[in-house]
């Protein structure tokens, strides 16, 4: 029978023998399949696995700075890359969700090869692929890796692309990798994640993608997500966020009349995230997030909550 314990054995003991004295690279991405990879891999390499954090500037609140501290309490060789600057300069005034993703998956692939030639002799690539993703070989909500994949044939292949390839999670479904991350004394709290698109904030941000915008929607997410952990309700939700809206309305505050941003809440129950439907969250809870978003956050005057099934309405609203 399978246990976690079991695998983490025999795979660290695989590892060892497959990559000897060899210098890797990985991407992590802050969820649960690269950071789970990333620690069967040091186990087996130590120092030799090189790890690369890359900020586009979408994610969210103090989400870099943190879960950069945490892999390195976690002992990981990594380096965190603030490339941030080069991701917004890149999308100004692009407003098509399509093109947006794909500004964003280009410039990671090229921050990412930037960052691994810096690694002198790199002979491997891992990644953090887990079953499902072989399966369906496009995943819906692969970080790095699923990013990588589906740039891979632009512009020409970049050097990390022709490096081997290690995946040790391959043979996984996402449960199993949660226990095998458990099992490795990776904290709840990370392996409980919820999922998090690649592009993060940008495809929240419906229309064009400005820092101003992503400072707002960053604050009305934290306000959010927060909140459903202060109020236990985290962990009965699959997926969680707020979306920035395209339109201003009209609000008044004190004796003057407002004309501000509109954002949206959406929280949904789900398995893979191919259906979903709404979380029937608690009308105090909506209540007291609305109140705080619209006193704490400038600029936003109007909270709705999203009620939409999917299908036909997706996860996203780009
Ligand atoms: P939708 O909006 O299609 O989302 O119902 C289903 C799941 O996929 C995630 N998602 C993405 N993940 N890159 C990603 O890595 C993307 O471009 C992307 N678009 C949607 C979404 O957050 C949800 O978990």
């Amino acid at each position: 029978t399978w246990t976690p314990d079991a695998f983490v054995e025999t795979t660290v003991a695989e590892l060892k023998k497959k990559i000897g004295t060899d210098k890797v690279i990985l991407g992590l991405s802050g969820g649960v399949d690269s950071t789970v990879a990333a620690v069967l891999l040091h186990k087996a390499i130590g120092k030799h696995l090189h790890c690369i954090f890359v900020n586009n500037g979408l994610l969210r609140k103090n989400e870099f700075e943190d879960v950069l501290k945490q892999y390195e309490g976690m002992g990981l060789n990594v380096k965190g890359v603030d490339a941030s600057a080069r991701f917004l300069d890149a999308l100004a005034g692009e407003s098509d969700p399509e093109k947006k993703r794909k500004i964003i998956g280009r410039v990671f692939v090229e921050v990412f090869d930037d960052e691994s030639h810096l690694v002198e002799d790199a002979k491997w690539l891992a990644q953090g692929t887990i079953y499902p993703d072989v399966i369906e070989s496009v995943s819906a909500t692969g970080g790095p890796s699923a990013t990588i994949k589906s740039h891979h044939n632009v512009g020409g292949l970049p050097d990390f692309m022709k490096l081997k390839v290690v995946e040790p999670l391959k043979m996984l479904f996402k449960d199993e990798v949660r226990r095998v991350g458990a099992s490795m004394a990776i904290s709840d709290d990370r392996l409980g994640r919820h999922p998090f698109p690649g592009p993060g904030l940008a495809i929240r941000i419906l229309g064009d993608i400005t820092r101003e915008k992503v400072a707002i929607l960053q604050e009305v997410d934290a306000i959010f997500i927060d909140g459903l952990r202060d109020w236990g309700l985290y962990d009965s939700v699959w997926q969680a966020g707020a979306m920035l809206l395209p339109v201003n309305s009209v609000g008044v505050m004190g004796d003057e009349r407002t004309y501000e941003k509109c954002v949206a809440l959406r929280a949904v129950e789900s398995t893979d995230g191919m259906t979903a439907d709404w979380v029937n969250l608690p009308y105090e809870f909506l209540q007291k997030t609305s109140n705080d978003i619209i006193n704490k956050v400038p600029g936003v005057n109007r909270v709705v909550y999203d009620i939409s099934s999917k299908p036909p309405a997706t996860i996203e609203w780009e």
